[in-house]
């Protein structure tokens, strides 16, 4: 009871903050400032408690494993030996900072790639600064943090340092959830994500704050409630973004959910209430002392919604941090030699979920006028016919059955049904061995903010054809100063002839384009992220000595 009404004030104390000109302001920041402290004085007593736990898990643990120093496991140690260890003055960091990280995650047992993230960011925490404690805040009551961590090790292949995690239990998960709000979701799940910090702040006060989900509007309340706390972001999404404001605008039905529903009354509301988010959510970016994106795409989109109000902060830069894929597995099972070019066949894969944004029509009449032309010079004749090969799942009961009986029937149209195979819901191992026996991934997605599905090509040591927009184009398939690592078209044209020059460079080229495209997905593994992170945490926590310092003097 005395908890809703706390969280009823201060989230009335903030939500006035964000409307109210700037004298009153004044006076609503001491008071949150104030919440803050109380708040934290109060769940002191647990701090206590939950550090002291930590210290007998660590001590049973290094008992029952009395060759290890802290980390989890001693090779890993040294990957992140060439993390940054020295700070800007020169003097070693020290690998004793003590605090406490908060983790925002009300969803940490989802299993999607935001809970790769999460824990990657986790394990490479534990490895750098072992005494410092990873605190989660999460919703998920029904897992324990013995299950979670043999989760991560399960579904992930990360081996985290279970002593030093703690799940902290969130009993207000359901604000944040999009269907409390049928109106105005935006601002509501934006509102009630509010209730949910302060609840997780009203379990424990951490020493830095990270907000690992989208919920950026936590982080502003962070910070008026404890501006000593420094703060992090690492941005899937932008809650708003520029794309979808000027969807509102458009006539041709082509953008998305809101195409176009910028006309009548109820157009010019919803255009004036994204437009009031969009700044509300600008405002916010000033208020993140460390910002992560996940891509070009979302860094672009940061940029210019938070870029603004960021401008003065002392790590003003958004940076890209990829995060984790399975690029090393691909590595170590795929070979990728002048021996191993004899076992490839001309074949050309496209791995995606059967649905029409993924346009494999495309794909299917740029391979048809690229065997017509092929056909069309007798000494090709010779050659070994190219396949086609479509892996996607396609999910029960939805229009993609339907979608892909269209694609089967294009294919019989087209006079490719003989050289295209369509195989669907295929295991891990079926990919993999098409991954290792093709020639060509390709991928013709217009503007498709990553695709991870592109990297296991590269990985996998595949020439890339893809199509020449979003991350295709600005993140992975791209000249890293040591000659092309695929193809980028646009066109049925440009995707034919694309096909034909992959297949006809010469043997030595194209196991050296294979072995750049290689290197080039590098930038994707774990140790990458871990390393990138960490140069992110360390701006954190030395912010974070520094404003401890500073109050003491
Ligand atoms: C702060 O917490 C301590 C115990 O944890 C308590 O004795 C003290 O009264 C609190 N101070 C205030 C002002 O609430
Ligand atoms: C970034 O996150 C978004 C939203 O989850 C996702 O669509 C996109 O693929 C992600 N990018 C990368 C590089 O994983
Ligand atoms: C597929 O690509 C073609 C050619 O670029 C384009 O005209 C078409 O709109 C695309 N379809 C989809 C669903 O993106
Ligand atoms: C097939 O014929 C075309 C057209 O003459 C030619 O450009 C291409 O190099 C040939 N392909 C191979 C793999 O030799």
């Amino acid at each position: 009871m005395a908890f809703t009404a706390a969280s009823v004030t201060l989230l009335i104390l903030f939500t006035t903050l964000l409307l109210v000109p700037r004298f009153t302001g004044y006076v609503l920041r001491a008071a949150l400032r104030s919440a803050g402290w109380f708040l934290k004085n109060r769940t002191n007593g647990r701090r206590e408690v939950i550090l002291s736990r930590v210290r007998l898990e660590e001590e049973d643990y290094r008992s029952r494993n009395p060759y290890s120093t802290a980390g989890p496991e001693d090779e890993d140690w040294e990957k992140v030996d060439s993390a940054p260890g020295v700070a800007k003055n020169g003097e070693p960091l020290g690998e004793n900072w003590e605090g406490i990280i908060g983790f925002f995650h009300p969803f940490c047992n989802a299993g999607g790639g935001g809970e790769r993230v999460l824990w990657a960011a986790v394990k490479a925490t534990q490895e750098r600064w072992p005494k410092a404690t990873c605190v989660i805040y999460t919703g998920d009551h029904e897992v324990t943090k013995t299950t979670m961590v043999e989760r991560a090790e399960t579904r992930f292949n990360i081996r985290l340092h279970a002593p030093t995690i703690v799940l902290l239990y969130l009993s207000t998960r359901k604000y944040v959830l999009s269907s409390m709000y049928p109106h105005m979701t935006l601002l509501g799940q934006s509102l009630g994500s509010l209730i949910v910090a302060v609840d997780a702040f009203n379990l424990l006060a951490p020493d830095i704050y990270v907000d690992t989900m989208g919920y950026a509007f936590t982080i502003a309340l962070s910070k008026y409630l404890f501006p000593l706390v420094p703060t992090g972001a690492y941005v899937h999404y932008p809650t708003i973004s520029t794309d979808m404001l000027e969807s509102l605008d458009d006539g041709t039905g082509v953008k998305g959910l809101n195409s176009g529903a910028g006309v009548g009354w109820k157009g010019v509301a919803k255009k004036r209430y994204w437009k009031l988010f969009a700044r509300l959510y600008g405002w916010i970016g000033s208020k993140v002392d460390v910002v992560m994106t996940n891509s070009s795409w979302t860094s672009a989109h940061i940029d210019s919604l938070w870029g603004p109000s960021r401008k003065n902060l002392e790590h003003a830069k958004v940076t890209v941090v990829f995060p984790p894929t399975a690029v090393s597995e691909l590595h170590s099972s795929i070979e990728v030699n002048s021996a191993s070019e004899a076992t490839r066949e001309p074949s050309i894969l496209y791995i995606a979920q059967f649905r029409p944004e993924k346009n494999h029509s495309l794909v299917l009449r740029a391979f048809a006028q690229f065997l017509d032309e092929r056909r069309k010079d007798p000494a090709n004749a010779s050659l070994p016919t190219p396949k086609l090969i479509l892996i996607g799942s396609v999910r029960h009961a939805s229009p993609d059955e339907t979608h892909i009986y269209n694609l089967r029937l294009l294919a019989h149209e087209l006079h490719i049904r003989e050289q295209t195979e369509f195989i669907c819901d295929a295991s891990w191992p079926t990919i993999l061995s098409h991954l290792g026996t093709s020639s060509i991934g390709t991928n013709a997605m217009w503007n498709e903010h990553f695709g991870i599905g592109v990297v296991e090509y590269q990985a996998a040591g595949l020439i890339s054809v893809v199509h020449d927009s979003g991350g295709p184009r600005e993140d992975i398939v791209i000249d890293m100063g040591d000659g092309a690592t695929g193809f980028r078209a646009t066109t049925e044209d440009e995707f034919a002839a694309a096909f034909e020059a992959a297949l006809a460079l010469p043997q030595e080229e194209k196991v050296a384009m294979r072995l750049r495209a290689r290197k080039s997905a590098l930038r994707f593994t774990e140790e990458e992220f871990g390393r990138k992170w960490l140069i992110a945490l360390e701006k954190l926590i030395s912010q974070q000595r520094r404003l401890a310092k500073s109050t003491k003097t």
